[in-house]
Formats: C-alpha cells, sequence, structure tokens
C-alpha cells in the first residue's frame, strides 16, 4: 500500500470528487483531499471512507491561499493534481461574473504556480462541454470549435483550458488531460454518496430526484418547443462512476507522459427531458408531476458526445445505461432525503 502514488484532488469533498476518490483508491492510488466545502461537506468524506475502508487525508483550505497550497505539496510526494475546485452554477455566474473569474480562473493559476515551484507538472482537469457553445453538429468530438459560452461558468472553464494550453505550450514538462464532462448524474451503487446540491437544485437530475421524494412539487420542463424528438432538451447524462473511472485512466495516462490531451467523457447517447423523467419514474415507481415552462435562457436543444478518443486513447468507456443512473440516483436520494444531513 505504502508505494500508492499520490493524487491530491482540489474540490475532492464535491459531489464528482468523492466519486473519484473510490475510483482512485481502486486503481491503486492514494487520494488526498483540498476542499473549502463551499459546496460540500466533510460527511461526504466520511461517507467515502466507510466505502474504501481507509481515511482520506483532508485539507480544509482554499485553493486561492497560495501559501497553504503550497504546503500540501511540501508534506507530501504528489504524483499528480485532479483539478476540480470551481464554482459551478451557471445563473450564478451571470449575477457574480468577477466571483467566479476570481474563484475558477485565478485558482486555476495560484495552483498551477505552486504545482510549478513543487516540480510536481501533472494535471488532469475538470472542464465541461459548455466550452463547445452551441453545437454546430452531432455527436460533438473533440475538435469540435469552443467557444460562443453563453455565461461567466462556461468561460471560466474555456479560460482554464486556455491557460493549461498556454503553460505547456511554454514548458512540455506538464502533462495536461482535460476532460470535457457531459452531464454526470446519479450515485455510488451504495447510495451512502451522491449528489447534495445547497438550496434549489439547478440541474435536472437533482431537481427530479427531489420532487420524487417529496421535497418539491414537481419538475419545470423549460421548454418543449425544441429541435428534438419530443421538443424537449437532450442531453448526454454520465452515471457519476463512469465518469470518475475516467480520472482514474486520465491519471494512468500521465504516466505515459502524453504532453496535453484533450478527451469528452460522454456515453454518446442523448435522452430528452421527458425520457430522463420517464426512466425516472420506471426507476422510483413513482408519479413525478411536472409542468411546461418557457425555454431556460442560454440552453441549447440538444448536445451530446462523440466519446472515441479517450476510449482509443485512455481504454475509457461509459459502462452503465439510464436505467443505472436513475436506480442508483434513487438509493441515494431515497436514503437521504435531505443529502448528507439527513
Ligand atoms: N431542465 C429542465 N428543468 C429543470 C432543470 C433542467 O427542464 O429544472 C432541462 C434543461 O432545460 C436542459 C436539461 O434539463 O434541457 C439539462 O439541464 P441541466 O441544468 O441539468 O444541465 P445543462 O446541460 O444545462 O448544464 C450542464 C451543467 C453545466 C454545464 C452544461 C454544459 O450543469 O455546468 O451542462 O456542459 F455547463
Amino acid at each position: 500500500m505504502s508505494n500508492r502514488k499520490t493524487i491530491l484532488i482540489t474540490g475532492g469533498a464535491g459531489y464528482i470528487g468523492v466519486h473519484c476518490i473510490v475510483s482512485l483508491v481502486k486503481a491503486g492510488y492514494k487520494p488526498i483531499v483540498v476542499d473549502n466545502l463551499y459546496n460540500a461537506t466533510s460527511d461526504a468524506l466520511k461517507a467515502v471512507e466507510a466505502i474504501i475502508g481507509e481515511q482520506v487525508q483532508f485539507y480544509n483550505l482554499d485553493v486561492l491561499d497560495k501559501e497553504a497550497l503550497a504546503k500540501v505539496f511540501q508534506e507530501n510526494e504528489i504524483f499528480a493534481v485532479v483539478h476540480m475546485a470551481a464554482l459551478k452554477a451557471v445563473g450564478e455566474s451571470c449575477a457574480m461574473p468577477l466571483k467566479y473569474y476570481h474563484v475558477n480562473v485565478s485558482g486555476t493559476i495560484i495552483l498551477m504556480e505552486v504545482m510549478r515551484e513543487a516540480n510536481v507538472k501533472n494535471l488532469v482537469m475538470s472542464s465541461s462541454a459548455t466550452v463547445y457553445g452551441t453545437p454546430q453538429y452531432l455527436p460533438i468530438d473533440e475538435k469540435h470549435p469552443v467557444g460562443g459560452c453563453t455565461n461567466p461558468y462556461g468561460k471560466t472553464k474555456l479560460f482554464m483550458e486556455e491557460i493549461m494550453q498556454d503553460v505547456y505550450a511554454s514548458d512540455k514538462e506538464w502533462n495536461i488531460i482535460v476532460l470535457r464532462y457531459f452531464n454526470p448524474i446519479g450515485s455510488h451503487e451504495s447510495g451512502t454518496i451522491g449528489e447534495d446540491p445547497k438550496g434549489i437544485p439547478n440541474n435536472l437530475a437533482p431537481y427530479i430526484s427531489q420532487v420524487a421524494v417529496g421535497l418539491r412539487e414537481q419538475l419545470s420542463v423549460f421548454g418543449d418547443d425544441y429541435d428534438t424528438p419530443d421538443g424537449t432538451g437532450v442531453r448526454d447524462y454520465i452515471h457519476v462512476m463512469d465518469l470518475a473511472e475516467g480520472h482514474s485512466c486520465a491519471v494512468k495516462k500521465i504516466t505515459e507522459k502524453p504532453g496535453l490531451k484533450i478527451y469528452n467523457l460522454g456515453t454518446g447517447q442523448g435522452y430528452s427531458v421527458l425520457q430522463l423523467l420517464k426512466a425516472f419514474e420506471k426507476a422510483t415507481e413513482k408519479n413525478i408531476p411536472y409542468k411546461v415552462c418557457p425555454r431556460r435562457a442560454g440552453d441549447i436543444a440538444a448536445g451530446y458526445a462523440d466519446p472515441k478518443l479517450a476510449e482509443e486513447e485512455m481504454g475509457w468507456k461509459a459502462e452503465k445505461g439510464i436505467d443505472d443512473m436513475c436506480t442508483d440516483m434513487w438509493r441515494w436520494q431515497s436514503k437521504n432525503p435531505n443529502g448528507y444531513s439527513s
């Protein structure tokens, strides 16, 4: 066990972070976590420790705190960093752009400065399909043009990627893998870790879950007049454990010294809002009420990935289908109706 490579996960107490911990441990790595618990809780780390059967070293600090972050690198022999610490609410980013640029962009700059000073130049970054803007063709491969993001959150992800490209161009010792997530949903099969949004969920899956468990009255379907088979928005939902495996594959890939690589993490399959709702009704055996509302500003009609490159180059492929996603999501939500504070 002692010769395991140490992987630092910034934002590792969050929804995707704790699932990555499970996957990284299974793949033979030792994860350590930096998180300021802004949108996460230490209960999530306790829950994941119960799954993996070991303690996770945790630093409650902000990536903007350069000195504290540097100390983490002094205290540990870190092989690679998985950088997830960021703000991610699209609507909030429109109201508070400076906060988003500060945390997401400055946070990345500070992290990379600290990494360079510690001579740790292996990095896996959480990016988003939002960098593609409005799709020009489907499925979206990594060659699809980027830009045209309609909100500051999306722009921060694009800027983070561009900063990494420039750093890599200046110093080829870096190995950087950018992972463009499509729509992660679901939870670990134990139902003991999962998505626990604060306040009213912005995203579809947690909102549906909260309706099913009785926390909210009905789902608002944002538009049924899109150019899609049933008129509602189509997305590439991906099981969060598949997404987590993508990070372990990326860390493994880093050992090949790949330079800078960009991979989509999606299934390649699109589902509409109503299709996801129906799949969730099947998994829960509940009727989930909804009403059709106007379109949400900034939404695209349809987006789904061409995930072939990640399979060809990292040997990664999503394995779980929509029914697994809904069943696992419901196990978490029904066991923990109020999230980690249940
Ligand atoms: N939707 C509803 N009702 C809701 C919430 C969502 O009908 O209450 C619809 C949306 O209109 C969209 C679909 O469900 O058609 C998915 O919406 P989400 O908010 O779950 O996901 P998005 O695809 O809009 O956003 C996600 C991430 C963002 C990221 C974006 C693009 O949450 O961080 O994908 O990659 F930027």
